[in-house]
């Protein structure tokens, strides 16, 4: 059966990039394939190594990956560190991957740009250490973003790399998979780019926002001065807000606010209480049961052990 890997760094709450870009896949695949989901508290470590902060988050993803619909009955949910092998072969894929094209990669350059006194070789080889979790499985499919495409096609080189010097076909090549067939790049509320943790807190969603934080982000949204003629292209800023409503509203509400736009009558108030709305109906099932599964430590230590059968080091 072909067996399916993801990860997500835990470096603070999830947001609706994260269950767009990744968790909806994985909460599907669960049932379709052998599942490997993991938090990725070792990759965290290359940008936040506050210990106390690192604790916290990984116990936090765990919560939303279960809140999320992950099912410990029937996919393998595990911490990374939990997994020491990955370092082995982390070590060994070392020798296989070269300086030059990890400075070109382009999650490096991000990084190493917005914090310069930071540039460690564990952010580096941080491709390194993605090819070392997926590979260790031999795991074919890879449900992410967009965003980390480039490292997928690394974890190919490097597995190709292996098989030519070490015995052929031992690592399967794999590749990032998306239900809808593209890779989903869900924008952020501040008008370009992506959603993400770290791009200011009125950027994302996240899975814990009640009701009047949706509402004040949603409305503080970045919008232009309104169409100009019917039928024209939307801005940058207005297309991400349509992309949003494509994917927590019902397709007879966006064709409405299609249809607005089009002939120049949108109102842009209206179309951010809509969105507000349909996110919090979204998010609300999810954080009364993020809330309700945070009380419960025992359970949640429970799930962290199950796979690995031995005491969780990092949870709590
Ligand atoms: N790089 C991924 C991200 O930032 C997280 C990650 C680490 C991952 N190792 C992985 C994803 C292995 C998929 C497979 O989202």
């Amino acid at each position: 059966m072909e067996k399916v890997l993801s990860g997500i760094r835990s470096t603070g709450q999830l947001h609706l990039g994260n269950y767009f870009g990744a968790l909806r896949n994985f909460v599907k695949l669960q049932h379709e394939k052998e599942c490997y989901f993991f938090i990725a508290n070792v990759h965290a470590l290359t940008t936040h190594n506050d210990p106390v902060q690192l604790r916290e988050s990984v116990k936090s993803v765990l919560t939303e990956y279960i809140a999320c619909g992950l099912d410990p009955d029937v996919a393998a949910i595990y911490i990374q560190s939990d997994l020491p092998e990955t370092y082995e072969l982390y070590t060994l894929l070392n020798m296989l991957a070269y300086k030059g094209e990890l400075e070109k990669t382009v999650s490096f350059k991000e990084k190493a740009r917005k914090s310069p006194n930071n540039v460690n070789a564990g952010l580096l080889t941080y491709p390194v250490l993605m090819a070392a979790d997926i590979l260790i499985h031999r795991a074919h499919k890879v449900p992410v973003g967009k965003d980390q495409e480039q490292h997928l096609e690394m974890a190919r080189n490097f597995a190709q790399r292996f098989n030519h010097r070490y015995e052929e076909d031992f690592f399967p090549e794999p590749f990032a998979f998306n239900f809808g067939d593209e890779l989903v790049k869900v924008p952020g509320l501040d008008g370009n780019g992506k959603m993400g943790k770290s791009e200011g807190v009125n950027n994302a969603i996240f899975l814990r926002d009640d009701d009047q934080t949706i509402q004040k982000k949603v409305m503080k949204a970045k919008t232009d001065g309104g169409p100009q003629s019917e039928n024209s292209e939307k801005p940058e800023e207005i297309k991400n807000l349509f992309t949003l409503l494509n994917l927590v509203s019902n397709t007879d509400t966006v064709q409405f606010f299609e249809d607005k736009w089009n002939d120049c009558g949108i109102r842009y108030g209206d179309l951010k209480k809509q969105l507000a709305q349909d996110m919090i109906n979204f998010v609300t099932p999810i954080r009364e049961k993020i809330v309700d599964l945070e009380q419960n430590d025992a359970l949640l230590q429970k799930i962290a052990r199950r796979v690995l059968k031995k005491p969780v080091q990092v949870l709590m």
